[in-house]
């Protein structure tokens, strides 16, 4: 079975969405056969429902992408149904490896910025209450990540 991936944000409409949906287009533009199934969820409740936001979706189509899907929250079942869990920034993080299982479930949670290799952030800034450029550099920021990731997985098979 192909590998699963779940990105967790803490609204599920900006970041994590964002980084779903570019690995799934770097994974279609891979020539290595690599294959893996992309999910998101946030880590709170309060846009369930809701597709990605607005200002993301303007900077995607800028890039000639378009965003798809619709929050929901994190789940403890989660950790059943995905093999590695990337988190957007630490408090994500925290609040996922707290509902962990097993020690070997926390393992298979990572944080994004982990797999960068040209920007050295740490965390994958919230753009949500900032200006439009603050999401052109979390697509700039998880262009790097991912890719890096999807390396990452590729010397993993
Ligand atoms: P996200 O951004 O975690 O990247 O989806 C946010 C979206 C909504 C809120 C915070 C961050 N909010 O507080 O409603």
């Amino acid at each position: 079975m192909a590998t699963q991936l779940l990105f967790v944000c803490l609204g599920n409409i900006c970041r994590s969405p964002a980084a779903e949906n570019l690995t799934r287009h770097f994974l279609a533009q891979r020539t290595d056969g690599l294959t893996a199934v992309c999910d998101s969820a946030g880590t709170s409740g309060y846009h369930v429902g809701a597709p990605p936001n607005s200002r993301m979706q303007q900077a995607a189509k800028q890039r000639g992408l378009s965003f798809t899907g619709r929050s929901r929250q994190f789940d403890v079942s989660d950790f059943e149904r995905f093999d590695w869990i990337l988190a957007m920034d630490r408090s994500n993080y925290r609040d996922i490896v707290a509902l962990a299982p097993t020690p070997t479930d926390r393992d298979r949670v990572r944080l994004m910025c982990d797999f960068c290799r040209q920007f050295s952030d740490t965390e994958v800034p919230d753009p949500y209450y900032g200006g439009p450029d603050g999401f052109d550099y979390v697509l700039d920021l998880l262009t790097d990540a991912c890719d890096g990731f999807l390396d990452f997985l590729a010397q993993q098979s």
